[in-house]
């Protein structure tokens, strides 16, 4: 997508042999680059959240673990390197996926090539999760181009925490078919959930859709249920950092709430996602492992001064408990439909099972 009118990815690699990404950190008040020069460097990254989104968590561990290899690429290093990697945050399953591509791809090769085969494999990687939104962006867009013509006005989409090109490695999953849609020129605004305690939504998703030029209002996490009863929100579109091979679904915690209040209200639930997303492992999405913060992140919001000085202030009791759990799973019966590369299905084994019918066995 293009920033000021520069087209960029989200991480890319450099000549030099490190690998660059947006420090989503600084968003949206500076928009910055960092290079990341070794593995130490890409955990950090994700564990401090300067790339977030599930599958650029996957696309960083793959060069994560390319970076770790460029200096001793044995066997004993790998694993060990995949275990640090694996270690910074446990729910979005496109980080464990990614690591084991890139041990798949490299462990036939012999030792001196390995890091070059790992690099080459994040590359492969990054390029697919591209087209593979691309293709999110063009089945969801059907959606809401039918949506427009019932409803014959805008159409008003409501998104939780940012699922859009900064999360992914360009185009997003949520926000892909909300870009292709505003793209072919349909009217679409976005009600985006500021998504308390880091705020991906207001910071995040507000900025991208500011730089495409797509309306969208920034709202409290809790005025969904009042849009929905007004007859404000004609579809609910989020993504997913793991989706259960049964169809349940989970995100940035509220999305649940969000899912209850769209099913009171008859409006329609989406969850967008490509396929590294998918654990066909799983059956039951409370199995699903669910990343517990730091009570900081509640306790605290960070945000710019009038002055212009970026400052976290405490919103919290000093002594007060706070507990800070990062995701929550929504059981597939309240989604209406998963818009994957390969088309929409119903949230269920067997819906998900005729996109993907070689998952059968
Ligand atoms: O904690 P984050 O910012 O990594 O959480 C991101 C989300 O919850 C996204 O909705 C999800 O990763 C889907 S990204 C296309």
């Amino acid at each position: 997508m293009r920033i000021s009118g520069t087209a960029y990815r989200t991480i890319w690699p450099l000549p030099s042999g490190a690998v660059r990404v947006i420090d989503q950190s600084r968003l949206p008040f500076e928009f910055v680059t960092l290079d990341l020069a070794s593995l130490e460097d890409a955990a950090h990254a994700i564990r401090t959240m300067v790339v977030r989104g599930a599958p650029l968590i996957g696309a960083t561990a793959a060069y994560g673990l390319a970076l770790a290899l460029r200096a001793d690429a044995s066997d004993e290093r790998i694993a060990e390197a995949a275990r640090a990697l694996r270690a910074t945050r446990p729910t979005a399953v496109n980080l464990a996926w990614a690591l084991e591509r890139v041990r798949r791809s490299i462990a036939a090769v012999p030792v001196a090539a390995r890091a070059a085969a790992a690099f080459a494999e994040a590359g492969r990687i990054c390029d697919e999760d591209v087209e593979q939104c691309r293709a999110i962006g063009l089945h969801g867009a059907k959606i809401i181009r039918e949506t427009a013509a019932k409803a014959r006005r805008r159409v008003n989409v409501l998104t939780h925490c940012n699922a859009g090109w900064l999360a992914c490695v360009d185009w997003g999953t949520a926000l892909a078919p909300i870009y292709a849609a505003h793209d072919a020129g349909i009217a679409v605004h976005v009600w985006v959930d500021e998504t308390r305690p880091r705020n991906q939504g207001a910071s995040l998703t507000a900025f991208e859709l500011g730089a495409h030029g797509v309306p969208h209002t920034v709202i409290v996490d809790n005025l969904g249920g009042h849009l929905m009863q007004h007859g404000e929100v004609d579809l609910v579109i989020v993504g997913s950092d793991r989706t259960t091979g049964a169809g349940d679904v989970c995100n940035k915690v509220g999305t649940y709430l969000k899912a209850l209040a769209a099913r009171d209200n008859g409006v329609p639930f989406y969850a967008a996602l490509p396929v590294s997303t998918i654990d066909w492992s799983l059956a039951d999405g409370r199995a699903i492992e669910i990343e517990a913060r730091d009570a900081l992140e509640v306790t605290h919001v960070t945000g710019r001064t009038d002055a212009g000085v970026i400052e976290r202030v405490r919103v919290v009791p000093e002594a007060s408990a706070a507990l800070n759990l990062a995701f929550d799973v929504t059981p597939g019966r309240l989604v209406t439909g998963i818009i994957t590369e390969r088309g929409v299905c119903a949230a269920s084994r067997a819906g998900l099972l005729q996109l993907y019918p070689e998952r059968a066995a």
